[in-house]
């Protein structure tokens, strides 16, 4: 039985061959319809979240599986002290696989240790999200063609931005990949980051606090949310939190051919007046994560479609 924590749980050719799958749903989702008829997928969420928890029920459903779960901690038995592990236990009973999101990091990896069906990391903390991560590749590739030979640049909260983490570890599996690191010099992305980074021969990347310096040599802009939930007081939160607002007048040092992405949601970094850009691809990412997720559920429960 396979658990996914981090993308590095999957290798490059698993990832093509899930993208691969996603975008055949994508074009023919009647082939998937009854794919999952009978399976039921627990999403057991201590944290908030719209996009990732409906996109993991949406994916279920539109492969005709049910679904069955909770929303936030306080309406589960975590609100009366039960551990996850126990409650990974009971969910084991219920259904085939489980997405579960925490403000805890290691709080999935610990479930997967308990569970008798496959945990998917939904979000753990300021640690992963490689859910998010597969949705991020997916768009890409889509647009680009390769995952290979870019230069990306990531904005806002690298420190608590748990997608920049994942979305780090599985590019640096490919070539030529180059990263600017744009952030305030409290929101830098964390030491054990950097020590990835390093221990990747000839990889390069640069950390810089202005964005319009950065831009224009840009492949592919990853903005991000400043995580106010994480920070310990509200002060540094209202002095970070509009530190970068992406708009139509910094999008013009921007490439013609650069694209923008942001896992959402979205608060002040990415003024409206971008969503009608043609480089900007952060809703079709929604679209493709609900694919991606599907193509997941398929490769954890095991189920070919002809
Ligand atoms: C992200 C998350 O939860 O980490 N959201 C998401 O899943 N799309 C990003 C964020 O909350 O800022």
């Amino acid at each position: 039985m396979r658990h996914l924590m981090t993308p590095l749980d999957l290798s490059v050719e698993e990832l093509d061959k899930l993208m691969d799958t996603a975008e055949d749903i994508k074009e023919q989702p009647d082939k998937y319809a009854h794919a999952c008829d009978g399976r039921v997928l627990a999403t057991l969420f201590y944290e908030p979240s719209t996009r990732t928890r409906l996109s993991f029920e949406a994916a279920m459903l539109h492969l005709g599986g049910k679904t069955l779960g909770f929303a936030d901690a306080g309406s589960s038995s975590a609100a009366k002290g039960e551990s996850v592990a126990d409650t990974i236990r009971v969910a084991s009973c219920f259904a085939d696989i489980a997405a579960m999101r925490h403000f805890k990091e290691g709080a999935p990896m610990v479930a997967a240790q308990f569970a008798q069906i496959p945990v998917i990391n939904a979000g753990d903390g300021g640690h992963q999200h490689p859910t998010q991560t597969l949705t991020d590749l997916m768009t890409m590739r889509s647009v680009r063609g390769s995952l290979s030979d870019m230069k990306i640049g990531m904005c806002g909260d690298l420190k608590f931005g748990r997608t920049v983490h994942s979305l780090i570890r599985a590019l640096l599996r490919y070539n030529n990949v180059s990263f600017v690191f744009i952030s305030p010099d409290e929101l830098r992305l964390p030491d054990y980051m950097i020590e990835e980074l390093d221990s990747h021969e000839g990889v390069e990347y640069t950390e810089v606090t202005k964005l319009e310096d950065a831009l224009p040599e840009l492949d592919v802009l990853y903005m991000t949310r400043v995580q106010k939930e994480r920070f310990f007081n509200e002060e540094d939160y209202v002095r970070l939190k509009d530190f970068y607002i992406l708009d139509s007048r910094k999008m013009e040092h921007a490439r013609e051919d650069m694209i923008v992405l942001h896992p959402l949601p979205r608060v002040n970094e990415i003024a409206v007046e971008i969503d009608n850009d043609p480089r900007a691809k952060y809703f079709d990412q929604v679209k493709n994560g609900m694919y991606i997720r599907m193509a997941l559920i398929l490769m954890l429960l095991e189920i070919q479609v002809k």
